[in-house]
């Protein structure tokens, strides 16, 4: 009896330390997760997904705590060739579904992913997927983060994305897109005004005015053909910090803007925008800076940061004088 207990003490603790005693996948989790490695065509990458290990220690994947069920698949920089396997949408907990960074996924944004209501984070980035941008990603009510840049990806955004009521940043930059912002962008539901990243596309016409109702921190509407005024961006009331609008088509004056003390980047180069600098710019604790390629006139405002620009941040306006580039005459 006595002789007994250390036995069963070493049994307990091994019980901890040994995957044999207590495995923590979930066999539906693993059985899922071996359809997709052999989907991706048993890519390197996966190797040590090996059918008789536990799937919580596999690479790329991560288990609950709580329910061990697989919460996150995380694959980046991978040479994998092929589509988004339709098993992940067999992956009922899953809070994170990244594909990063792998030149070789292709086809459209895969379907099944509407199945995963616990998603808080989807980040299929630098791949070349294409086709549109799904409605279905209105009903991932969790979502914090959107991140679909760097592909491929056509056709027009769905308005529905303002539904997403958790959502923090929408990250669309770098694709194909055309058609208009949607007005629906000015009427984010949540309690956070999304961070929005939509550069390097092609959409057109002008921003909606619903913008200007909402008190977003980081607006990149660069390399876009966007026309006409934005000036409801901006305005003393506003909490706006970081705004690139450069590279559009945008064509407003600029003489009588107010400008809110939170913004620290500014950056409307290489667009039609016309009239003079504010002296409101003077206030500012900026830390960027370029108005350059523009129809702008008059003096630049002496004082605060603005002389701490260089001629690069004013160079190819109409008219712009005085420090640091040459005097007005
Ligand atoms: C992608 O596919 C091409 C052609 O099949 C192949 O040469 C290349 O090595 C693959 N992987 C990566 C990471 O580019
Ligand atoms: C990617 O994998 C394919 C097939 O396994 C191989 O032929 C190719 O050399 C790999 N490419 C790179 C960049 O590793
Ligand atoms: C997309 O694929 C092409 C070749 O098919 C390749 O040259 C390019 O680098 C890929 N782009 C990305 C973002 O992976
Ligand atoms: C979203 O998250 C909450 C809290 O983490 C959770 O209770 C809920 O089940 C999740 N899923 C959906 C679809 O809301
Ligand atoms: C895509 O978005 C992420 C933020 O989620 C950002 O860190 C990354 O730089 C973006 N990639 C490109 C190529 O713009
Ligand atoms: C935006 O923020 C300012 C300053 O905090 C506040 O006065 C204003 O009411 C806010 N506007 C909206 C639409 O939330
Ligand atoms: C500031 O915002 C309030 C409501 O949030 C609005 O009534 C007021 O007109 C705004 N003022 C300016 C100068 O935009
Ligand atoms: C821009 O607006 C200012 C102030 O309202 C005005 O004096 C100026 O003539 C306008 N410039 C142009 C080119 O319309
Ligand atoms: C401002 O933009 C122009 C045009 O893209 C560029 O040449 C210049 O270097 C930029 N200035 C700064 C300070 O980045």
């Amino acid at each position: 009896m006595n002789m007994n207990l250390p036995f069963l003490a070493v049994l307990f603790l091994l019980s901890f330390v040994s995957p044999s005693f207590s495995v923590r996948c979930n066999p539906k989790d693993k059985e899922v997760l071996l359809q997709i490695k052999k989907d991706l065509g048993n890519p390197y990458h996966l190797a040590s997904w090996d059918p008789n290990t536990d799937c919580c220690y596999w690479y790329v994947v991560k288990c609950d705590r709580k329910t061990n069920r697989i919460n996150a698949l995380t694959v980046f920089q991978a040479n994998i060739s092929g589509q988004i396997p339709a098993a992940v949408g067999d992956l009922p907990y899953l809070e994170t579904l990244q594909f990063h960074h792998i030149t070789n996924l292709t086809g459209t944004i895969q379907p099944t992913i509407a199945k995963l209501t616990n998603l808080k984070m989807l980040r299929l980035s630098f791949t070349n997927l294409t086709g549109p941008i799904p409605e279905f990603l209105s009903q991932l009510k969790n979502l914090t983060l959107l991140e679909l840049n760097y592909s491929q990806l056509t056709g027009t955004i769905p308005p529905s994305l303002s539904q997403l009521p958790n959502v923090l940043a929408i990250h669309l930059d770098r694709n194909k897109l055309t058609g208009q912002i949607p007005e629906s962008f000015g009427k984010f539901k949540g309690p956070n005004v999304p961070d929005l990243y939509l550069s390097h596309n092609s959409l057109t016409g002008k921003v909606p005015k619903s913008l200007g109702d909402l008190n977003f921190s980081t607006l990149d509407f660069s390399r876009n053909k966007l026309e006409g005024d934005v000036s409801f961006l901006f305005g003393k009331n506003k909490t706006i910090q970081i705004i690139d609008l450069s590279r559009n088509t945008l064509e407003f004056n600029l003489s009588k803007l107010e400008f809110p003390e939170s913004l620290t980047s500014l950056d409307l180069n290489h667009n039609r925008i016309f009239g003079s600098l504010p002296q409101g710019l003077k206030d500012l604790e900026l830390q960027y800076l370029n108005v350059s390629y523009n129809r702008l006139c008059g003096q630049i405002p002496q004082g605060g940061k603005l002389q701490s620009f260089d001629v690069y941040s004013y160079f190819h306006n109409k008219c712009l004088c005085g420090s640091p580039v040459p005097d007005c005459k």
